[in-house]
């Protein structure tokens, strides 16, 4: 059965651009999958603990000096990850915020990123370990980062395709807005709505 994993990221709860794009995606994609199952995280409402003391030394520290602690924070990684894992389709609500991710949403990515877990060392370098599926994501913007003007500052979509490709997700498409009044952003919206029926239809 197909599995979606929808995830926010926006501070706002309401009147933001990605949360509506991100549900507007795992409606289409439950009517798309009427037998497929949808699990829902906010990493905004519910924030994973950032990278800590304790969780480094339960994920690269030897057994003998695991602890508690140090348990507990693998665990909590190894739910994240889980998540991951059981879908086909990431659908990924994702604001532009200093010109990269909001901090909510790299503290999931550093929760997900486990060595010798989603990612292995290998003789011939790293190698992902979270193949096979698609991830989309919406994407919002206040600026059109297709200026050049602003070129020089896009660590947003780079740095997701990377990190993402890092661990073996390399089908990755983005469907995005910009602008700063309603105004400015109904045109993308309505492109936005065609991509992501477009999207949705072309899953398998
Ligand atoms: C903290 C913060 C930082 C932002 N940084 C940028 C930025 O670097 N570049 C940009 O074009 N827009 C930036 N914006 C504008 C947002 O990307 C834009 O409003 C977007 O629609 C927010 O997503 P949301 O509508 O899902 O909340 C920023 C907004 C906030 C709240």
């Amino acid at each position: 059965m197909a599995h979606l994993l929808h995830i926010d990221s926006s501070a706002r709860s309401s009147g933001s651009a990605t949360r509506r794009l991100s549900a507007q995606y795992a409606e289409a994609w439950q009517a798309r999958n009427p037998g497929g199952t949808v699990t829902y995280r906010d990493v905004t409402a519910d924030v994973p603990n950032l990278v800590d003391e304790h969780w480094v030394r339960g994920v690269f520290g030897p057994s003998e000096i695991h602890d508690t602690e140090s348990r507990a924070a693998v665990t909590a990684s190894e739910e994240l990850i889980a998540e991951v894992e059981a879908a086909d389709v990431l659908a990924l609500g994702v604001p532009v915020y200093n010109f990269s991710v909001p901090a909510a949403f790299k503290a999931w990515i550093d929760k997900i990123c486990m060595a010798g877990r989603t990612f292995s060392y290998t003789s011939e370098g790293v190698r992902g370990l979270l193949g096979g599926k698609k991830v989309v994501v919406l994407r919002s913007s206040g600026s059109d980062f297709s200026d050049p003007r602003f070129a020089s500052l896009e660590f947003h979509e780079p740095y997701i395709r990377g990190v993402l490709g890092f661990l073996g997700i390399t089908d990755v498409e983005f469907i995005s807005v910009n602008g700063q009044t309603e105004e400015q952003l109904a045109p993308h919206f309505e492109k936005a709505t065609a991509a992501i029926t477009n999207s949705v239809g072309a899953i398998a």
